[in-house]
């Protein structure tokens, strides 16, 4: 099985463990910087267990970064960036909206992603160069060019902090806002054209991986808000502000923005 197929199978087998360990898992409160009411489940290191090991025994010779374990002397010229479960919250509550994210860097740009959502069964994927898919369809973004036919995704605890007026401005101006709560399938769902954008300020690394990948493969565009690539980038925890699109809105976004 080539690379791609085996990350496949193995984010698939993730998404059953999640799904088994559901019913008996613990939260945890998280010690975290940026956010004090940060949890993590049993559920979420197990998975992340399972994907490391996995990966380990087909690819050992790459390295991990990843959300839970703290791997941050990453050396390798390839490397995976995990997201166990992300939308721990969500998993927290119930709510059925989560990723199981793994990308794959080389020489810190995401060349492959993965990203599963266990109750859908939607799995999305994307090498460079080859296209991406959701299950086995192509994807495309969205065409949209008016912000008034755009559903924008706003996350980010910390957008309300920073006293941030362009959320106010975007619901006003865009067909409407949303906040669904898990990084990765916003992106996904970007790719696949279900919504328009997404701006998120607080994000990290394995959050974005998989998904930018997906994301360009499908004619999209991400950058930070001074519309400046993301990646490379050395792996890393700090955060990472992020303006994802279609591409046609994207400058619009940007100039939105940049307003404050
Ligand atoms: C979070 C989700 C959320 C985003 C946060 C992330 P986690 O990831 O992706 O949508 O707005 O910034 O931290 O903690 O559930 O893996
Ligand atoms: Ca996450
Ligand atoms: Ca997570």
């Amino acid at each position: 099985m080539d690379t791609l197929g085996r990350v496949k199978q193995i984010a698939l087998d993730a998404g059953k463990l999640l799904l088994d360990m559901e019913k008996d898992k613990q939260v945890f409160s998280k010690e975290s910087r940026d956010d004090r009411h940060d949890i993590v489940t049993s559920v979420d290191l197990a998975v992340e267990k399972f994907i490391c090991e996995k990966l380990r025994d087909d690819f050992p010779n790459y390295q991990a970064f990843t959300e839970e374990t703290d791997f941050s002397d990453v050396t390798s010229e390839y490397f995976w960036a995990i997201d166990p479960i992300d939308g721990t919250k969500n998993f927290a509550a119930g709510i059925p909206f989560v990723g199981i994210s793994i990308g794959l860097m080389h020489e810190c740009v995401p060349i492959l992603g993965v990203i599963l959502n266990p109750y859908t069964n939607e799995l999305y994927y994307a090498e460079s160069g080859r296209g991406a898919f959701r299950n086995s369809e192509r994807l495309h973004v969205s065409d949209a060019e008016k912000l008034s036919d755009a559903m924008i995704v706003i996350e980010g605890k910390n957008i309300l902090a920073k006293r941030r007026e362009y959320p106010g401005r975007f619901s006003a101006d865009a067909r409407t806002i949303r906040n669904f709560g898990a990084a990765t399938l916003n992106l996904a769902f970007l790719a696949e054209g279900r919504v328009q954008a997404y701006i998120d300020e607080d994000l990290k690394y394995y959050d974005i991986a998989a998904g930018t990948v997906i994301l360009q493969e499908a004619g999209g565009r991400i950058t930070n808000v001074r519309n400046e690539s993301i990646f490379p980038r050395e792996p890393g925890f700090e955060d990472i502000d992020v303006v994802a699109s279609n591409g046609l809105i994207h400058d619009l976004l940007i100039e939105y923005i940049s307003q404050g």
